[in-house]
């Protein structure tokens, strides 16, 4: 009797990997945090982001991107994400539970690195919800305060609960054992609400334009020959920012020409 053989399953060179949910936070019923394991040969820079997800019921995967937002030293990745009610994946992610399997996928791309500035004095980094994740990743990088003598961290939610998970990672920088050292007074959080009442109230928009921010903060307005500055939010706030910075003089920047501010849509799904 004769036998042939079977001919060899094709592997697909990048095709996500699965990896085990190691933590999950919920802080309210919009947002949430987890972590996953990393695979040994999964490299990427600090504020890059990611394709992850879930295998549908057809077992094609339902992937999405994700900014990473833990440092590229972490042995674990961490992702902040939305729970979108009837989103196709945040539906079904928002119900994942420790040791469950996510989909990672292999090649991270993005814009919101220190690469792709120019040198500066201070980095600043302006959020909107979600869109705090990759800073996450960016304040946790030894790189960050190499390169730069102040970090002004902004994040502006619609209410007071959503300011948490910013909140309390800006916290734990000082302490961190591998980069509280160098973080020492470095780092300026400024976190601004536009629907509830709060010490600080409104969108960072009109905070830039009015002077409110610098004058909070104490110190000058944007400047080109001194500041750098990443934006994450969505579209629209993307857009009204940018705008502010083109007009303080400021040049956008990309991981070809590096320049003095960098720009990256909040990805939600
Ligand atoms: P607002 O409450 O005035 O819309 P969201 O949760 O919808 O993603 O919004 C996150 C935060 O971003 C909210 O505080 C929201 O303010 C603010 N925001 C929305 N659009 C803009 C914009 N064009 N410029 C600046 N901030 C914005």
């Amino acid at each position: 009797m004769s036998q042939t053989a079977a001919a060899p399953a094709k592997v697909n060179p990048n095709a996500p990997t699965a990896e085990k949910v190691l933590a999950v936070e919920h802080y309210t019923d919009r947002l949430f945090r987890f972590r996953l394991t990393r695979p040994q040969s999964f490299r990427f820079r600090s504020g890059e982001f990611i394709m992850i997800g879930l295998p549908k019921e057809d077992g094609k995967p339902l992937l999405r991107a994700y900014s990473i937002a833990s440092p590229s030293w972490d042995e674990e990745l961490e992702f902040y994400s939305i729970k979108v009610p009837d989103g196709p994946l945040t539906s079904r992610l928002q119900k994942i539970q420790v040791g469950d399997e996510v989909l990672l996928g292999k090649k991270p791309v993005g814009t919101l690195v220190l690469d792709a500035l120019k040198p500066g004095k201070r980095l600043y980094l302006f959020s909107t919800g979600t869109g705090f994740a990759p800073f996450a990743s960016v304040l946790r990088d030894p790189e960050t305060y190499e390169k730069f003598d102040e970090i002004i961290a902004t994040h502006t939610c619609r209410d007071v609960a959503e300011l948490t998970y910013s909140k309390e990672l800006v916290g734990s920088l000082k302490d961190d054992p591998l980069i509280g050292e160098m973080v020492g007074n470095k780092v300026k959080y400024f976190a601004s609400t536009t629907r509830e009442e709060s010490p600080a109230m409104g969108r960072i928009t009109n905070l830039i334009e009015t002077g409110d921010l610098f004058e909070h903060l104490g110190i000058n307005p944007l400047n080109p020959e001194t500041d750098r500055v990443m934006i994450c939010g969505s579209n629209e706030m993307i857009k009204d920012t940018k705008e502010l910075c083109e007009k303080a003089g400021l040049e956008e920047g990309s991981n070809a020409k590096p320049a003095d501010f960098v720009i990256e849509k909040a990805f939600a799904g």
